[in-house]
């Protein structure tokens, strides 16, 4: 049965493009349901319409007060879509247990470290910051706990001694483009196993 995927964004967008480009270049069979953002001004709204795949807003900014509302409105609209696979590519929100455990081993996360280091926000900073000489980004499924479920792929990008933050930015996003639409893929065509804390890629 053909299988469907939704986005949570939260930003430009640029991790969503590339894996709704890498979907239709490889003729992936997957129905792309929606992109949902917490974001009403998000750029990934907008190349969403460019593609001509639904988007549905709910404002953060709205329910500021009443953030069960905020997360029973997403859980609404997921349920509704009914993902075999939602990802957050850039969504930028600690996501409720409610909607976690219903997409177990079926979310999956774009995080630009390599993790299990620098966690959390401005991970590039960090990475910066601590004087690590290698720094990446990581895909992984999500669980309770910040960036913190079973690894899919990593990529790595070396620090030099004077890296610009922008630069190194760059340079993650440009690795984030290839294993986020990657993972997805092997998650489409069934090849990702996950046994505990590791998850086996099929030949
Ligand atoms: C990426 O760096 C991702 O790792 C992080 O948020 C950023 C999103 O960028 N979670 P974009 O919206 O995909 O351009």
């Amino acid at each position: 049965m053909q299988k469907k995927i939704v986005f949570l964004c939260s930003g430009k967008g640029s991790n969503f493009k590339a894996v709704v480009e890498h979907i239709r270049a490889k003729n992936l069979d997957v129905e792309i349901a929606g992109l949902i953002s917490d974001n009403s001004s998000a750029g990934a709204l907008d190349l969403a319409k460019s593609f001509g795949i639904p988007t549905f807003v709910i404002p953060f900014e709205k329910y500021r007060q009443e953030k069960e509302k905020f997360h029973l409105e997403m859980e609404r609209v997921l349920v509704e879509l009914a993902p075999n696979l939602v990802v957050a590519a850039g969504y930028m929100r600690i996501l409720p247990t409610a909607i976690i455990n219903r997409f177990v081993n079926r979310m999956i996360n774009i995080h630009p470290s390599l993790l299990p280091s620098f966690k959390g926000l401005k991970a590039i900073e960090q990475a910066i910051a601590y004087g690590v000489r290698y720094t990446g980004c990581t895909t992984h499924f999500v669980e309770e706990g910040i960036d913190s479920g079973a690894i899919i792929l990593q990529s790595i990008v070396e620090i030099l001694p004077n890296s610009m933050e922008s630069d190194l930015t760059a340079k993650i996003h440009a690795k984030e483009h290839k294993i986020l639409p990657l993972s997805v893929e092997y998650f489409l065509t069934d090849r990702l196993d996950v046994q505990g804390r590791k998850v086996i890629i099929r030949e």
